[in-house]
């Protein structure tokens, strides 16, 4: 038995963040995890294996369509299917491994095993009972099917089988058009698979920007994958090669069949809290099953916090990053506060699409007045020289004051590029404060400029 000043429960972004930011802060800090690798998740069986095949594939896709144009004549490119696995395996694996050795590095102890809390102050590990005076749960999340919906890991496969096809099928199935289904459907699309998306509500990425949206299903389209929207499914029937996925459309009630090698069920997923002893121990859960928090990650019993995807909120590595380094400074007697404001989404797939803060269809809810800028990358020349002039940059600012409220990009390096509107409303930035920054040129963030400038006097090349 040892004891800790923090024992953070899981090793992904959140609960390794966590651990590392406890211990710079001079706490004892040990970190459980039940897998044999560190980084939950995300770094095993998610952002990052993902986006070492969304790369891949992409390069694949690129040399299909663009080298020809630029001059670059190479014969039809072919896939080894193992050799990109591993090159997937082999990222993850450094990814991994260095979260180990920031773990050696800031003096953490990794415990490995599943664990449990029989009662405050103690977390049980097999046999083994340590004692610390935080606990931190940060336990991640796992995929929900649906029902009429059976998951077997081989036909019919959520984002971990998706990621370890043992080849590439020639017709997939996606169920959901969310950032899963679209990401590796992408993925497999690009690799040749016929993809089919079947997504229940009348959109892909409900909740976000309508005009994105939009955009974003005429451009997975143009590259091939088909879209029915409005289609709830009823069931999935499976034979050893192949699955039947019947749904309902909606609007009118008919009804249809697809037949596809594989299905991708990709509906959303769940807290996971499952052996945590939370129900003996007196944990408040949500409706929805998450771990209840109060505004500082605590629990209803003392000295157990909650963070990440087994709580309320978007379940996405960062947001879980950030409460991990909060509740760090909490439990250390500092003020850890988390902007949920300003909390990015991406979606890594070609173009990449991100946002952050509020939609027009948010704030024309709430009655709000505002004002768009928008430029077209078809107006920047980089994004000509690079073959990725699609999509738009969207700025969204007060009408009044020109502060900042939100801003939606499609488009290249959209992900990298929001990065700077984050930090412009961190700082309550208006417009106008983008608008006068010097971009440097030729760059896709003068994109970001143009929408900024958009929101004034006008952007200088629409
Ligand atoms: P999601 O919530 O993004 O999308 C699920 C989609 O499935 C929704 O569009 C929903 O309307 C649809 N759906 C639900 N029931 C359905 C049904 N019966 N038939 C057809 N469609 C149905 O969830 P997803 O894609 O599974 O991702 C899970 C979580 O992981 C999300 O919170 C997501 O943000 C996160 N994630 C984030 C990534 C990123 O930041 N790039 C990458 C992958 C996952």
């Amino acid at each position: 038995m040892a004891s800790y000043d923090v024992i953070v429960i899981g090793s992904g972004p959140g609960g390794y963040v966590c651990a590392i930011r406890c211990a710079q802060l001079g706490l004892k800090t040990a970190c459980v995890e039940g897998r044999e690798t560190l980084g939950g998740t995300c770094l095993n069986i998610g952002c990052i294996p993902s986006k070492a095949l969304l790369h891949a594939s992409h390069m694949v896709h690129e040399a299909e369509t663009s080298f020809a144009e630029m001059g670059v004549k190479v014969s039809a490119p072919k896939v080894d299917w193992a050799k990109m696995q591993a090159f997937k395996e082999d990222v993850v694996s450094q990814n991994t491994k260095g979260v180990e050795f920031l773990f050696k590095k800031n003096k953490i102890d990794r415990l490995t095993g599943w664990a449990s809390i029989p009662a405050a102050g103690k977390v049980k590990i097999g046999d083994e009972v340590h004692e610390a005076k935080h606990i931190v749960i940060a336990s991640g999340s796992e995929a929900s099917s649906l029902p009429g919906v059976t998951v077997d890991e081989e036909s019919v496969v959520t984002s971990t089988g998706a990621l370890s096809l043992p080849k590439i099928p020639k017709t997939m199935v996606v169920i959901g058009g969310g950032v899963i289904g679209l990401e590796l459907g992408s993925v497999y699309s690009r690799l040749g698979t016929k993809v089919t998306v079947v997504e229940f509500l009348d959109t892909l990425i409900p909740g976000s920007d309508a005009e994105v949206q939009r955009t974003f299903a005429r451009l997975l389209k143009k590259q091939g994958l088909e879209i029915i929207t409005g289609a709830a499914v009823q069931k999935v029937e499976s034979t050893k090669t192949k699955s039947k996925v019947s749904y309902k459309m909606r609007k009118d009630g008919k009804e249809a069949v697809i037949e596809a090698e594989t299905v991708l069920v990709a509906t959303g997923r769940r807290a996971y809290t499952k052996g945590l002893g939370l129900e003996a121990l007196g944990v408040t859960l949500t409706e929805r099953g998450q771990i209840a928090t109060d505004k500082s990650w605590r629990t209803n019993v003392p000295g157990v916090y909650a963070i990440g995807d087994a709580i309320a909120g978007p379940m996405l590595a960062h947001k879980a990053e950030d409460e991990g380094m909060a509740v760090a400074e909490v439990i250390a007697g500092q003020h850890g506060h988390v902007n949920y404001g300003v909390i990015p989404g991406v979606i890594y797939t070609s173009p990449e699409v991100a946002s952050v803060g509020e939609t027009e269809e948010s704030l024309k809810a709430a009655g709000r007045a505002y004002k768009a800028g928008k430029f077209s990358f078809m107006g920047n020349g980089r994004a000509r020289a690079t073959f990725s002039a699609e999509g738009f940059v969207k700025i969204l600012a007060d009408k009044e004051t020109d502060r900042i409220l939100g801003a939606h990009i499609i488009g290249p390096a959209a992900g990298e590029l929001i990065a700077e509107i984050c930090v412009a409303m961190e700082f309550g930035a208006a417009a106008e404060d983008v608008a006068r920054t010097c971009h440097a040129h030729p760059t896709y963030s003068e994109a970001v400029r143009e929408a900024a400038l958009a929101c004034g006097d006008g952007a200088i090349h629409a």
